[in-house]
């Protein structure tokens, strides 16, 4: 169950109050501040700028940048392209998925950690590939996820 802080919710809409044309910018902090924008910001951003909840909708799903579901601080990507799969992806996925508690496309529930698979992340000489936020990890083996796993703070 995650909790939703309302509080830094209000602090952010309280920063675009009275101006227009902001809806993108405001939900943009609100992601960034939160790393998505759960459903109770939307509701909030509604009731306060009187603006419809399905409009508010249209565009945080637009947007590649905005997440409608909960994101961890840190986002490990497992590759599981075909070099990456033949190489020993599946182990890798196996250790993080035991590592964190979740499956892929999973958020651990201190938010710390979202877990993902990817197809091919362009460096197959390397697999199998882990990415995690934005440093990649090539050759990978099920100890070493662990490590990187436990070095992320
Ligand atoms: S298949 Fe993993 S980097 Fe290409």
């Amino acid at each position: 169950m995650v909790t939703v802080e309302l509080d830094k919710v209000d602090e952010i809409i309280d920063r675009y109050v009275g101006e227009e044309g902001i809806l993108i910018q405001l939900l943009l902090d609100i992601q960034s501040e939160l790393n998505w924008i759960p459903k109770e910001a939307l509701e909030r951003i509604s009731e306060r700028l009187k603006i419809p909840v399905s409009q508010i909708y249209r565009i945080a799903s637009f947007y590649k940048a905005m997440s409608l579901t909960p994101r961890g601080r840190h986002i490990v990507n497992v590759c599981l392209g075909t070099a990456c799969h033949v190489r020993g992806g599946p182990r890798i996925m196996d250790r993080a998925k035991q590592i964190l508690g979740i499956d892929a496309g999973e958020t651990t529930p201190d938010m710390k950690f979202t877990l993902e698979r990817v197809n091919c992340l362009g460096c197959c000489a390397l697999g199998p590939v882990v990415v995690v936020d934005r440093d990649y990890h090539g050759k990978i083996t099920p100890a070493k996820v662990k490590e990187i796993i436990e070095t992320c703070d």
